[in-house]
């Protein structure tokens, strides 16, 4: 008779013979591409990674490819396995998702960055576009368009992200108020579907597939290449923040920006509560011109709203910024004590964020839990939303910063597949913490996280019809709220382009081998 710890033996090797069976399988079989690329089936922690550093499922290959057709044909070999195989595939892009959407677990995940096809190349003729790959980094597109005196119009606070990965959310920062998100500014993409098809689509060519990848949480498609609409590119830009006391007058004065014929170039703002902590100087790469009289204001402990806004100007037109800047603050009613305005060049502002992160970088305080929480609020609510989280659910924003800025709804367009509230002008609200590891109290990963729900369930409760932007979501029921009376159009373009679910398996959404429903 076989005693317990054999039998134990024997039932682990089984499995283990198993899995190794399985994984020669794939590996195998994979290999028998005929790729221009490479798959990789032992170096592949970095896969298993990303920003927001607390999910972590290992593939069982990661994907190198050299061409668009690397990618299509991996994708069809797994599509011609067929619904009885589990094997997922997740494009990644720089990895920068919070919550493991760019991880495929046992699966193969798709090393966007390793695509250089097509070569970024700039075109000058009808309109201005610059055609690139799904797996090219912004920052990157924006040193290459500035040889041509061009510049992408829409951006995101941080530059070292993907075209595919940016594109697959919306892509938000302070130029959106005017240009819309980055999903606005796109001409054409090239997609691969979860079938293995190359399909080129645009507003006009298979536009169903075009508008429903743009902020489609990568779940119809793998974008290998996108044509980005440019426009003139600045050179040097004024970059200011004041400070308000009173939320209604902040978000007044923010609303009355955005929605002005003459106004600033980009418009964020940001909320300042009883901060001493190390991780706030997350964005403070600012250089006020006038350190001393930035020290003369006390705060005496209150809660700060900070106005961030920018204007662009040529070198050529030195001598009226600053007549402009000086118009156009005159229409608001900040502290007038915390002016602060410095000047910098187009790219270092844009740039902004990447100096703040190799400072935490080289204090180890960037590879730590990101537990962000984005939300997208109503106007009618965001007061409501203020007196309930600032200063009430969130003591502190020591752990960094807390973003706050208003968009306008008509830069968007309802086709894409990007969840925003009902209302005309909606906020950005984005928690951006990080967790200090091994602390307790207010800084650790566990404190942060019941925040978070706290915060949710606030709007919730609440009623305010507030939207997760960069969604989290387990359960299928939470999505299909989520997705609102969007869901139908989603799921049938699940069933349209990748309907064995092999996509992106990181978000959750849908599950392989499971039917659709
Ligand atoms: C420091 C920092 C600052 C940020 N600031 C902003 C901001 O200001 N505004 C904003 O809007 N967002 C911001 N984000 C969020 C960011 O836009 C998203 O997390 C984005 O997904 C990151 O891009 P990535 O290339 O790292 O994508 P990944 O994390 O690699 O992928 C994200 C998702 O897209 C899918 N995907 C990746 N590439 C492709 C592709 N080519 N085709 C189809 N699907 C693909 C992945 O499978 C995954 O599901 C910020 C994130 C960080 C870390
Ligand atoms: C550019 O303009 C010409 C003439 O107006 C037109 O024929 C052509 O199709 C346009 N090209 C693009 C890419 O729109
Ligand atoms: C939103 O933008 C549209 C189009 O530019 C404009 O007509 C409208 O007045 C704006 N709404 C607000 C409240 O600013
Ligand atoms: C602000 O932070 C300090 C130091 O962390 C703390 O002692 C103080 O109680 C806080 N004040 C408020 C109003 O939360
Ligand atoms: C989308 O927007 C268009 C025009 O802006 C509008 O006519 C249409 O009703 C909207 N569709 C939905 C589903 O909201
Ligand atoms: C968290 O911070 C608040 C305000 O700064 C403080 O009053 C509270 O004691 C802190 N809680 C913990 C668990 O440290």
């Amino acid at each position: 008779m076989l005693s317990t710890r054999s039998f134990m033996l024997l039932f682990l090797s089984c499995i283990a013979v198993r899995m190794n069976l399985c994984f020669t399988g794939i590996h195998s079989s994979l290999k028998m591409l005929s790729i221009n690329g490479h798959f990789e089936f032992d170096k592949v922690q970095f896969a298993a990674r990303d920003f927001g550093n607390r999910y972590q499922y290992y593939p069982a290959a990661v994907l190198h490819p050299s061409s668009v057709s690397d990618i299509a044909m991996t994708i069809e070999h797994i599509w011609k396995m067929g619904p009885r195989s589990e094997l997922t595939v997740a494009a990644r892009g720089h990895g920068h998702s919070l919550h493991g959407q760019a991880q495929a677990h046992q699966g193969v995940v798709i090393n966007m960055e390793s695509l250089q096809d097509p070569q970024m190349q700039v075109h000058t003729r009808n309109f201005t576009y610059v055609d690139v790959s799904g797996g090219e980094l912004w920052i990157n597109i924006l040193h290459e368009s500035l040889k041509y005196g061009l510049t992408p119009k829409s951006w995101t606070d941080y530059l070292h992200l993907t075209v595919g990965g940016t594109l697959s959310n919306a892509g938000i920062s302070g130029q959106a108020f005017r240009h819309g998100p980055q999903i606005s500014n796109v001409h054409q993409l090239e997609v691969v579907t979860g079938k293995g098809d190359v399909v080129s689509c645009s507003k006009e060519q298979n536009s169903d597939l075009f508008y429903g990848v743009l902020g489609g949480l990568g779940q119809f498609g793998i974008i290998t290449r996108a044509k980005i609409l440019l426009e003139p590119a600045p050179t040097m830009v004024k970059w200011i923040r004041v400070l308000y006391l009173d939320f209604t007058t902040f978000s007044s004065e923010q609303e009355l920006l955005i929605s002005a014929e003459n106004t600033f170039d980009y418009i964020e703002g940001f909320v300042i509560i009883n901060r001493t902590g190390l991780l706030n100087n997350w964005r403070s790469s600012f250089n006020p011109q006038d350190p001393v009289q930035a020290s003369q204001f006390k705060s005496d402990g209150k809660i700060l709203y900070c106005l961030e806004l920018a204007k662009y100007f040529h070198h050529t037109e030195d001598n009226i910024i600053d007549q402009e800047v000086t118009r156009l603050l005159s229409q608001l009613s900040y502290i007038p004590s915390t002016l602060f305005i410095s000047e910098v060049t187009y790219v270092e502002f844009l740039d902004r964020v990447q100096v703040s992160a190799v400072k935490l970088q080289s204090k180890g305080l960037w590879e730590v839990p990101h537990p962000w929480l984005n939300l997208l609020v109503p106007k009618s609510k965001i007061k409501k939303f203020a007196e309930g989280v600032f200063g009430n659910i969130l003591k502190e924003t020591s752990n960094g910063p807390v973003l706050i800025y208003p968009l306008n709804k008509s830069k968007w367009d309802n086709r894409t597949s990007v969840v925003i509230p009902e209302e005309e002008i909606f906020y950005l609200v984005a928690f951006l913490t990080s967790a200090v590891p091994f602390s307790r109290g207010n800084n650790s990963l566990e404190y942060i996280l019941a925040q978070n729900m706290r915060i949710l369930e606030f709007c919730r409760t609440a009623n305010l019809g507030a939207k997760q932007y960069l969604p989290h979501y387990t359960t299928r029921n939470e999505w299909q709220a989520h997705f609102g009376p969007m869901w139908e159009t989603y799921v049938q373009r699940k069933k349209a382009y990748d309907p064995l679910a092999i996509l992106a398996p990181g978000q959750r959404i849908f599950q392989k081998a499971k039917s659709l429903s």
